[in-house]
């Protein structure tokens, strides 16, 4: 991170301040960069923690806000799993948010989760090439990328001792989470910390250690894959709850 990236943190009183205050930045960013660059383009979270924020975004008083027809989704991460599975984050954000908006299918780019992993990674990272068209060595730059926190400090699907956390010349890496015996496609850390904004989204007392841990850069952090997330340029917020940033 350079001495010109900026980290915010807002606490929260509860998840619906939370959601709220996420739904109206969503709004905020995809109207700057529509009126910027004709489009928005945001990498969402999977996890239980932004359905409910996908299910509040997509309701009457803030879907009208947003020109669904600019909008680009993308998906930080995927269980490799296929798309009606109870555990793919398409299906959550398929029940959560498309099917209550507008938005054009083919600005849906889902990680096909049901191919062979190494193939889903192959045909996603040629996704993201197609849509962005990088400059050589350069790194697609979305607008928004969404993340959630593991207690473990996982982030998207980036895992502590990943080999995918040294991943720097592919956008999209694979990982077997052995903990939970299951493939996952994942960004890599290059594609998030290139994102205009950087959003997580940290709800629960569970979460309260590891991110005190990294948010006070406790030297034991290091270690942490959500702590490796540091934009090159671009604006890091920490959204919390209370209760996950423990007791004052
Ligand atoms: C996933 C997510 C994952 C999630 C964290 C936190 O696919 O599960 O990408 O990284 O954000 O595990 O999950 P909760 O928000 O449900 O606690």
């Amino acid at each position: 991170m350079n001495q010109f990236t900026e980290r915010e943190i807002i606490v929260c009183q509860d998840i619906e301040e939370l959601n709220r205050k996420a739904a109206e930045r969503f709004i905020a960013l995809a109207g700057d960069a529509i009126s910027r660059s004709e489009r928005f383009t945001v990498a969402l979270s999977g996890g239980s923690t932004p359905k409910a924020l996908y299910s509040l975004i997509a309701s009457p008083d803030y879907r009208e806000r947003v020109d669904w027809s600019r909008v680009h989704l993308f998906w930080g991460d995927e269980r490799c799993v296929p798309p009606d599975h109870m555990e793919s984050n398409f299906r959550m954000v398929q029940e959560a948010l498309l099917s209550k908006i507008s938005l054009p299918p083919e600005n849906v780019y889902r990680m096909p989760g049901e191919k062979a992993p190494q193939d889903a990674a192959a045909d996603y990272e040629n996704e993201l090439r197609t849509f962005f068209r990088p400059a050589v060595n350069a790194v697609p730059r979305f607008d928004l990328i969404l993340l959630g926190l593991g207690e473990d400090g996982h982030t998207a699907s980036l895992f502590p001792g990943s080999s995918a956390l040294n991943e720097h010349n592919r956008l999209v890496a694979t990982v077997y989470v052995q903990r939970l015996k299951a493939h996952r496609l994942t960004l890599t850390l290059s594609v998030i910390n290139a994102a205009g904004q950087i959003l997580f989204l940290v709800s629960g007392q569970s979460k309260a250690a590891v991110a005190k841990a990294i948010l006070s850069s406790d030297s034991a952090a290091k270690d942490y894959p959500a702590a490796r997330v540091k934009p090159i340029d671009g604006r890091l917020t920490w959204l919390m709850t209370q209760d996950a940033v423990g007791p004052v």
